[in-house]
């Protein structure tokens, strides 16, 4: 291994400049060449690929978002379009890539390999922490707590105005961020992919609460929720409930933003750091992650088809103390 190319891929995550500085810095440690590509496999068909060195990475381990862009690739879907990122590669001879992303970033990875022999090693890099082979993935940490602020203050508003909030927060397949979210900020319900909750039992709960003359309420819902999302459950609930006071509120992409927390740098850190020591042992098509505080490595095979299960008893505990 003497060169290796670094990029971004999907939606982006605080503590992802954190894993790109250490994955620069762990090469230069260990005497290995490194390319950035900008705009994850986008960059990398279009040649937008650039010599990196300890400096390139000075200041950013604080900053959210990515110094390397990122994007999603239609084209590199296509076989034409790994090719072309093939001949790119071949033209800085590079001859190992990390890629810090989630699900769709180390399928492109897999085949990539497949096809062309590139050894990859994956940093789980997304907010949404739903790869298996990883106890947490980078950003959700700072993802949860940006989410959990916002909910504390949307809660002062509710006390204020007796109101019952639907607040949805990011999460496409999975309620990871939506079950700390509701455990610590005090919701009455989370609505995820992983269970189902009814429309019924929303107003059963609202109900209830009003009966013990609770004057407002938070209903948490992940964007992934069957029910489809919190404008529509929130409508569907007052149809019923018309004289409930509520208000929707989506958080988006400001839980995408912001300066990583400390955990989230120093898994980004010692991920970052993984991932190049991992290509120097041979390693290839699997993804660096921690499993109880210990480093492990999971074939993307396994990342990409299996499922990470919140633990019942999560979800159990939303219900338990909303009582
Ligand atoms: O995967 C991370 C994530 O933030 C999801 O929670 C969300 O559904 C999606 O990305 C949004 O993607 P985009 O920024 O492309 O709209």
């Amino acid at each position: 291994m003497k060169r290796i190319g670094v990029y971004t891929s999907g939606g982006d995550a605080p503590g992802m400049n954190a894993c790109v500085r250490a994955v620069v810095r762990a090469a230069v440690y260990y005497g290995i060449e490194v390319y950035g590509i900008k705009r994850g496999y986008s960059g990398m068909i279009n040649g937008e690929i650039f010599k990196m060195d300890s400096s390139s990475v000075s200041n950013i381990i604080q900053k959210g978002g990515t110094i390397l862009k990122s994007a999603r690739s239609k084209e590199f879907a296509t076989k034409e379009g790994r090719q072309k990122a093939y001949d790119q590669l071949q033209k800085f001879g590079i001859d190992g890539l990390v890629a810090i992303g989630g699900n769709g970033t180390f399928t492109g990875a897999k085949l990539f390999y497949e096809e062309f022999g590139i050894p990859t090693v994956g940093a789980p890099g997304t907010i949404d922490n739903d790869l298996y082979g990883t106890d947490y993935t980078i950003g959700y940490d700072t993802a949860v707590n940006t989410a959990l602020e916002a909910i504390d203050k949307i809660r002062d508003t509710a006390d204020s105005h007796e109101r019952v909030f639907f607040v949805e927060v990011m999460g496409r397949d999975s309620g990871y961020i939506a079950i700390p979210c509701a455990i610590g900020g005090g919701a009455e319900i989370a609505m995820i992919p992983e269970a189902v909750t009814t429309v019924e039992s929303i107003i059963e709960t609202i109900r209830v609460g009003w009966g013990r003359s609770k004057t407002s309420s938070i209903i948490i819902i992940a964007e992934g929720e069957i029910e489809g999302g919190a404008i529509s459950i929130a409508a569907k609930v007052m149809e019923v409930l018309p004289d409930m006071d509520a208000r929707v509120t989506i958080l988006g992409h400001v839980q995408r933003g912001g300066p990583p927390t400390v955990f989230d740098r120093m898994l980004a850190s010692r991920l970052g750091i993984a991932c190049v020591k991992g290509l120097i042992d041979g390693r290839k098509n699997v993804m660096a992650g921690t499993i109880h505080n210990s480093l492990v490595y999971t074939p993307f095979e396994e990342t990409i088809t299996k499922k990470k299960e919140i633990s019942p008893d999560l979800i159990k505990a939303v219900e338990m103390l909303s009582v």
